[in-house]
């Protein structure tokens, strides 16, 4: 009986789906929960474009791919860009010293920018908390990853999110044959989906663990492996 008003639940609120005309113009089907995602940053150049993604992981620090030059403001707590966040001024731009898009292998993908000033953590901004320890992720480990991504049709300005899950690195390596231990891979298993921008989280069970670095049209994409920078995330926030 329970699982028969289920089955009656589910199938009304497929059909309201169908007819009503708001659900029916949502735009954004991957569209995150408002403010779920209180850690997310929009970066923005000197002339207000949006370059790229990354996430707050310390009071005056946030995260992103080294492919992100010359970051400027960042705007966190947002959902709508259009309509809502607060920005932030960008002190210094940290990226490794050692990153490299030489042979395409874009090593070192990692890049802290410093903020002016320190953030006021809210109701819609909170930090995203880093690894403890420089372990791989077992395979198939349950991820998401969530940006503001250009590619999304109708909705650039929406805060999109989508499961992904780790690939063993050795099966990765045969999409991408150069990805080293500062890599990791993720990904849906099946459906294609544009992935976001540079310097968006790959989050897994609540922790920080990638950062978006490349990704063919098609999954897998490829994430800076976080734990493998931690000694060089602690020496650079203590700047
Ligand atoms: C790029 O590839 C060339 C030839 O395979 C190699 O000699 C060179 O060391 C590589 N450079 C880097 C930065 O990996
Ligand atoms: C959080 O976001 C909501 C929706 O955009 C907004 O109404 C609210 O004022 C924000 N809270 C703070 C503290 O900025
Ligand atoms: C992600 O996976 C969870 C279950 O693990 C599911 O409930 C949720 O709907 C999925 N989200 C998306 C956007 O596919």
């Amino acid at each position: 009986m329970w699982r028969l008003r289920q089955v009656l639940l589910l199938l009304l609120s497929f059909s309201l789906a169908q007819t009503d005309p708001l659900q029916r113009q949502n735009p954004c089907p991957n569209g995150a929960i408002p403010h779920s995602r209180r850690y997310m940053a929009a970066l923005l150049d000197y002339q207000n474009n949006r370059i790229c993604g990354g996430f707050l992981v310390g009071q005056q620090w946030v995260m992103t791919s080294a492919r992100c030059r010359n970051v400027d403001m960042v705007v966190l707590g947002a959902h709508d860009l259009k309509h809502d966040g607060e920005t932030y001024r960008v002190d210094k731009n940290y990226p490794h010293k050692d990153y490299t898009f030489k042979n395409n292998t874009f090593s070192n993908d990692i890049h802290l920018l410093k903020l002016q000033s320190k953030v006021h953590l809210n109701e819609n901004i909170s930090i995203l908390p880093l690894p403890t320890s420089s372990r791989d992720l077992s395979e198939r480990t349950h991820c998401t990853v969530a940006g503001w991504s250009p590619n999304q049709e109708d909705c650039p300005y929406m805060l999109y999110e989508a499961n992904a899950s780790i690939y063993d690195r050795r099966k990765c390596q045969k999409f991408y044959p150069k990805i080293d231990r500062g890599k990791i891979c993720a990904g849906r298993q099946t459906q294609s989906f544009r992935q976001g921008e540079m310097g968006d989280p790959l989050v897994c069970n609540g922790v920080a663990h990638g950062i978006l670095s490349y990704s063919n049209p098609c999954p897998p994409a490829v994430y800076t492996r976080i734990a493998q920078y931690l000694p060089w995330i602690k020496k650079t926030m203590a700047k």
